[in-house]
């Protein structure tokens, strides 16, 4: 495994906001209102993003940034990252994805990190601290779990499949949508998981864990790194309606590919 020196920055940042998160669990720290009151922010996420933001400077000072705390306009942001020319490159962070499993003291969330070069996603690392998993994905040469090669599921069959599904926080409308698609899907599929964490999810499917994933209101953040380790497991990646997935597309599919056709049949509204 031959990695560039951004996909093992990426890698050795997400570990270290990772051990960062760890020291701060169970209580020791503090919880305020995001932008509804379904949606939080701690000061573990603010620190966090500032550790990534820093030891990234540090090593790429000419890079962009763009962390889910930096308080940037999302739309402005997506414009950016979708038409980016070909000096730019600029890291996209979720400093703690999965913020309300942490303020629960569950254990799924991750840390999420990304780079984009000219609309391109050329590398990503995801960690999950409370298991210590790495997984990392470099355009063209592979994707990992912490170190072995990893590709989705042969799954097959929607029947058979294990699917993750995605609540948005904040977007009322979003949620009532996702909701109307659950009984669907939650009766086609072998059965529904909700993570609560979508950079989790996606490393999931990358590593055949889960076959399919399916959200609608995320963020670049969230799925800039996971993105990347589906298409390089030989998974696939669209919209709603399968067009090509971009980071500025609020619904997403992401599947092991043999299952995209079903998924796209099962979510389509009214049934
Ligand atoms: C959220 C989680 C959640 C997903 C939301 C994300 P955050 O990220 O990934 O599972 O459904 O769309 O925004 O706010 O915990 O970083």
């Amino acid at each position: 495994m031959v990695l560039s020196n951004y996909t093992q920055a990426a890698i050795d940042v997400a570990k270290k906001a990772g051990d960062y998160i760890l020291t701060r669990e169970r209580g020791k720290f503090t919880v305020e209102e995001k932008i509804s009151s379904y949606d939080y922010v701690t000061d573990v996420d603010t620190s966090s993003e500032a550790l990534i933001k820093s030891s990234l400077h540090a090593l790429f000072p000419d890079h962009d940034f763009a962390g889910e705390e930096s308080g940037m306009d999302e739309d402005e942001m997506k414009h950016r990252l979708t038409h980016m020319s070909e000096n730019d490159y600029c890291w996209v962070v979720d400093p703690l994805d999965g913020t309300i499993n942490f303020i629960h003291g569950l254990g799924c969330y991750a840390v999420s990190i990304a780079l984009v070069h000219h609309n391109e996603i050329i590398s990503g690392a995801i960690y999950i601290p409370t298991l210590d998993e790495m997984f990392c994905a470099q355009k063209g040469a592979g994707v990992w779990h912490n170190g072995q090669p990893i590709k989705v599921s042969k799954c097959n069959q929607l029947k058979n499949a294990l699917v993750s599904f995605g609540v948005p926080a904040t977007n009322m409308k979003y949620r009532h949508e996702m909701a109307n698609k659950f009984p669907a899907l939650a009766m086609d599929s072998f059965n529904i998981r909700i993570l609560g964490s979508a950079a989790a999810s996606i490393a999931y499917i990358a590593s055949g864990k889960l076959d399919a994933y399916v959200e609608l209101g995320h963020h670049p953040w969230d799925v800039a790194a996971g993105m990347l380790m589906v298409e390089e497991a030989g998974g696939q990646l669209s919209n709603h309606k399968g067009e090509a997935l971009t980071l500025a597309d609020p619904y997403m599919v992401a599947s092991n590919g043999a299952l995209h056709s079903s998924i796209l049949e099962s979510i389509k509204m009214p049934k």
